[in-house]
Order: C-alpha cells, then structure tokens, then sequence
C-alpha cells in the first residue's frame, strides 16, 4: 500500500503510536503541551540537523515521522532517552519530541514523511 489512513482519536496525548507503511515503521506521536513548548523554543544553534520544529510538523500536537535511525536503521524506541523523544537502543542516539538527533551517532533527523489532514480527525501519509 502506497498510503496509509492513520485515525487520531485513538492516540492518546503524549503517545506514541507505530505503524507499518511501505515495509518500514512509522510513527505518529500527539505530543503534549509541554512538549510542543520545549521543542518550539529549542535554539537551532544546539541541532547537528539544524531544523526548526515548525518546519517539521504541520500541526504541532502531532509528529509524524519514520521509525529508522538516521544511523543504521534500527527502530527507535518512543518515550526514551535524555531528549524526551526517541532512543535508539543500537548504538545509543537520542532524538527529541520532534525528532531531530540530539546526541549519538546519527547524522540527521528522523525523516518526515509527505502527509495530509484529510479532516481534523484523520492524517493520511504518502
Ligand atoms: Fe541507531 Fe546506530 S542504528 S544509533
């Protein structure tokens, strides 16, 4: 399947949801208040992939980005690690709630794929 329908309301606030979509992870975070405020006010000047959190989402209560390391293409683990995002447990890099690289071998940003809002209630990717 070239896209995947994704339904919103069954993603509670502050979790993170995994998905399958063209062989690979995906995942769909509905970020809290707090989160969408640290990561708005994080200086671009401390990002290795310097990107700011708005161009990276297009609705901030929810990210939506791949699943693979930028590393070597382990999976992340949600909720984990020192930047309150992702970790990734293969060689220990850290990803913010925007999913940019923090710390760790990994040289970029979870990467964001195409999607739309159909509706308030759904997102559709690729
Ligand atoms: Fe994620 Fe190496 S594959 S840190």
């Amino acid at each position: 399947l070239s896209k995947i329908e994704v339904k919103l309301g069954d993603i509670p606030e502050g979790k993170n949801m995994t998905f399958k979509w063209r062989g690979k992870p995906l995942f769909v975070r509905h970020r809290t208040d707090k989160e969408i405020d640290i990561e708005t006010a994080v200086d671009l000047s401390q990002l290795r992939d310097p990107q700011h959190d708005k161009d990276r989402v297009q609705n901030p209560k929810w990210v939506i980005v791949l699943g693979v390391c930028t590393h070597l293409g382990c999976v992340p683990i949600a909720n984990a690690g020192e930047f309150g995002g992702y970790y990734c447990p293969c060689h220990g890099s850290h990803y913010d709630a925007s999913g940019r690289i923090r710390k760790g071998p990994a040289p970029l940003n979870l990467e964001v794929p195409y999607y739309e809002f159909p509706d308030e209630e759904t997102v559709v990717v690729g």
